[in-house]
């Protein structure tokens, strides 16, 4: 595997490559026994969801390539690089509310070259470098999407770049911008900030001026939060957040990013100034280790922040819900932010910083990765063979 950057990226590789070799998900043949003269027969290899549970229960597997017929409205690409979110961990968890039935591949977004385009498809031709957003299926060799789920390339982005820009940099976009009305002199809130939407979110803060970011994070990742523009880096897990804010800034934050839920989403709520939002999108708490957990979900729940209208309207504040897989029929919308999010990289202004780039065959160790909370920027998992640094 290759990472970019240093840090907690590079030390989890060494720490886990060892048991790397063990772990590389076991490749099966789901084609049927070819008879001698379809042998040459080619195909494709998929990760697949065989069941709810740990690690084990993503596979590698082989299906045979079916000749590419997208239908109308369609294009079909042979994927260079797919991004790994929480929502996959979410969903081997068996946790995710909008599943389809198993086995399934997991992957909500991903980047490639079309390869062929259906009937009616007018604005993509075999060639294009493409990424994707779409509800699950990318991380395979080969996939089937409707073109309007897809974005040009700019040249110079990188297919591992690219996989890492939509859900990331769309979700703290819309948080930031469209629910948080970010404005020079703001003061954001920032958990999860080394992570994929944290690093997104960062960059996107320092295109406003002024803008003074606290973030939360595991102490090692500190150094690349301070050099990312985060004012004030907090540990989460030595010192009470809400503490260490208001010792600074005793009048809280404009806007707080809330990926936790349960009781952070009450603390975050109390941290707000008087015009201040919240913006919750994640229930990050409810997971706790490779396996579903009744009782951090339970917690989760029952510590849910609930507020009335008449407390929101005495107290000046906006508690807004952000979820971007039901935003699907909102084409319009996202092609908009998507068009703004390519001008900023355009301008040098975002770059997604990648944390390690996975072959298919590790796919354990790039879960391992976001689930030990060992990534600094987004986490990748690529088709093709192991990548040399
Ligand atoms: N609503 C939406 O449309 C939407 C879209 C994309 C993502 N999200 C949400 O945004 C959040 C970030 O997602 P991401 O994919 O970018 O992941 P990520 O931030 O890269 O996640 C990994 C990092 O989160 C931190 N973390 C905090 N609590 C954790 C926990 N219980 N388990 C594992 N890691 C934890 C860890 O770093 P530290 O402990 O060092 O902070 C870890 O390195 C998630 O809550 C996700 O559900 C929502």
């Amino acid at each position: 595997m290759s990472t970019e950057g240093d840090g907690a990226g590079a030390a989890a590789v060494s720490a886990t490559a060892a048991a790397a070799a063990e772990e590389a998900a076991p490749v099966e043949d789901v084609a049927p026994k070819p008879a001698p003269a379809e042998a040459a027969q080619p195909s494709l290899r998929c990760l697949v969801l065989t069941g709810f549970g740990g690690y084990e229960k993503v596979k590698l597997q082989r299906r045979p390539a079916a000749p590419l017929a997208p239908g109308p409205g369609q294009l079909s690409l042979r994927v260079r690089a797919c991004g790994l979110n929480f929502s996959d961990l979410f969903a081997r968890q068996g946790v995710h509310d909008h599943l389809p039935p198993l086995p399934l591949t997991p992957g909500i977004e991903g980047a490639g070259e079309v390869v062929a385009v259906g009937e009616g498809v007018a604005d993509r031709k075999v060639g294009d470098r493409v990424m994707v957003l779409t509800r699950w299926g990318m991380w395979q060799e080969e996939v089937t999407v409707p073109a309007a789920h897809t974005f040009l390339m700019p040249e110079a982005m990188s297919f591992e770049e690219a996989a890492a820009l939509l859900a990331n940099y769309m979700t703290a976009y819309m948080v930031l911008f469209d629910f948080g009305n970010l404005r020079p002199g703001h003061s954001v809130l920032v958990h999860m900030a080394a992570g994929g939407v944290g690093m997104a979110a960062l960059q996107l803060c320092r295109t406003v001026e002024n803008v003074t970011v606290f973030g939360t994070a595991s102490a090692s990742k500190h150094e690349v939060l301070r050099e990312q523009g985060v004012a004030h880096p907090i540990d989460y897990h030595t010192s009470d957040y809400v503490e260490e804010i208001r010792k600074i800034s005793p009048r809280g934050v404009d806007i707080v990013m809330d990926p936790l839920g349960g009781s952070d989403t009450a603390k975050g709520y109390s941290l707000l100034k008087p015009m201040g939002r919240l913006i919750t999108y994640g229930v990050a708490n409810m997971m706790t280790g490779p396996k579903r957990n009744l009782m951090a979900i339970a917690r989760t729940w029952w510590n849910q922040f609930s507020v009335t209208a008449q407390q929101l309207l005495q107290s000046n504040r906006a508690v807004c819900g952000f979820y971007l897989g039901a935003l699907e029929e909102d084409q319009e919308l996202l092609r908009g932010v998507v068009t703004r999010l390519l001008a900023l990289y355009s301008q040098g202004h975002i770059k997604p910083r990648i944390d390690s780039v996975w072959p298919f065959e590790k796919v354990t160790d790039a879960m391992r990765q976001l689930q030990e909370k060992k990534n600094v920027g987004k986490v990748i998992l690529v088709p093709g063979p192991e990548k040399e640094n």
